[in-house]
């Protein structure tokens, strides 16, 4: 059978991850995917660098667009991080060098997704994206595929582990806000810029995300309302309590006679709900349809192994031959946006 070829771009927490599994499991994911899964070609910024994994057998590119038009490559993986810079470039190049794609990168999707989606559209080519929303949590795959005979009525969810962290901890340990930013930031929970976390922005994405493939609708992140969690004070975390409330940074998505309504933010939550009894560094999403009714789903919304277990969630599918996009095929929207776009031009 012929192998599906991947190249990954990215060896950093998510990428030795995603080796780890491709090296350990060769056989299951063979069996699940109907073909073997093989790397043929690595890259980062630092050549020697011990990563934990053995990357000897693999081409090593300095470069992730020569890695993204490799002949060799089938899909590229791109585990980069970054709106812009070589991971746009190099998932554009991927895409019109005819591969398909995998990513992680929700700050890339939430602001270039939709043209994304639509140059791999147009190319016959596929972006998939579960690990960018609530790390390990298959939430992707429930919305397109388990709830895909359900008009989905709200999206809702904390979808950021280290707000959870802070908020779970300023309550239990009774500290102020900026001494368990500090303990966080120890403890290697932070991305490299704080805010994009304790601004909200970092769940805004994901919730964007989800809210388009939720709603049928084009990613839309610049719409959302946002407010991060920096200016809530022990005090605040009392009185809620008081009143057998938790504060959680609570994302909720749903169509309303106003068109789509996108908020993150600090939201008081029933201390006795399963958001509010949600603790630490951990992930909820809350999904609503008109036939299911409620869904709950609870894990690890980032590290090394839930994360890879969900890019290689979308690796196997690819490999499987599965060809629909997570935008929807024909992804929703992407027509008007086209249109719209060639109008404007
Ligand atoms: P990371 O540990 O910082 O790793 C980033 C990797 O990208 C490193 O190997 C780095 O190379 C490489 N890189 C950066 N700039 C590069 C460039 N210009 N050219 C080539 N390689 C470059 O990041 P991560 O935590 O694995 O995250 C990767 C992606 O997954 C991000 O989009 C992130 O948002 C997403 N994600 C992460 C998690 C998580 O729990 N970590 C969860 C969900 C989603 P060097 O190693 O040589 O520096
Ligand atoms: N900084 C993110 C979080 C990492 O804390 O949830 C996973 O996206």
């Amino acid at each position: 059978t012929t192998p599906l070829r991947i190249g990954i771009a990215g060896l950093g927490t998510v990428g030795a991850g995603v080796v780890k599994i491709v090296q350990s499991r060769a056989n299951l994911i063979a069996q699940r995917g109907g073909r073997p899964v093989t790397v043929t070609a690595v890259s980062a910024r630092t050549r020697d660098k011990d990563r934990g994994v053995d990357l000897s057998a693999y081409a090593w590119e300095d470069d992730p667009v020569a890695l993204a038009r490799r002949d060799d490559v089938d899909l590229f993986v791109e585990l980069m991080g970054g709106s812009d810079g070589p991971a746009k470039a190099a998932t554009e190049a991927a895409i019109a060098a005819g591969k398909d794609v995998v990513t992680a990168n929700k700050a890339m999707l939430a602001v270039h997704g939709q043209a994304l989606a639509e140059a791999a559209e147009a190319a016959g080519r596929v972006i998939r994206f579960e690990a960018a929303v609530a790390g390990g949590i298959p939430v992707v795959k429930a919305l397109t595929e388990g709830l895909a005979g359900n008009q989905i009525t709200r999206v809702m969810g904390v979808m950021n582990g280290t707000c959870n962290y802070i908020l779970t901890r300023m309550e239990s340990e009774g500290l102020p806000y900026a001494k368990v930013f500090e303990e966080a930031h120890a403890l290697g929970y932070l991305e490299a810029d704080p805010t994009l976390d304790v601004g909200g922005i970092d769940a805004g994405h994901k919730l964007s995300l989800l809210a388009a493939i939720a709603f049928g609708t084009q990613v839309d992140f610049a719409a959302m309302e946002l407010e991060g969690i920096e200016r809530i004070s022990i005090d605040d975390i009392r009185h809620a309590a008081d009143m057998g409330f938790r504060i959680k940074l609570l994302g909720v998505a749903q169509m309303t006679g106003r068109g789509l309504e996108q908020r993150m933010s600090p939201c008081l939550v029933p201390a006795a709900s399963p958001l509010g009894q949600l603790e630490g560094p951990t992930n909820m999403v809350v999904l609503e349809g008109d036939a299911v009714g409620q869904i709950v789903l609870r894990g690890a919304g980032a590290g090394q192994g839930p994360t890879a277990s969900a890019v290689m969630a979308d690796v196997i599918d690819i490999a499987r031959g599965f060809r629909i996009s997570t935008f929807g095929q024909p992804a929703a929207g992407l027509e008007e946006a086209r249109a719209a776009r060639a109008s404007a031009a």
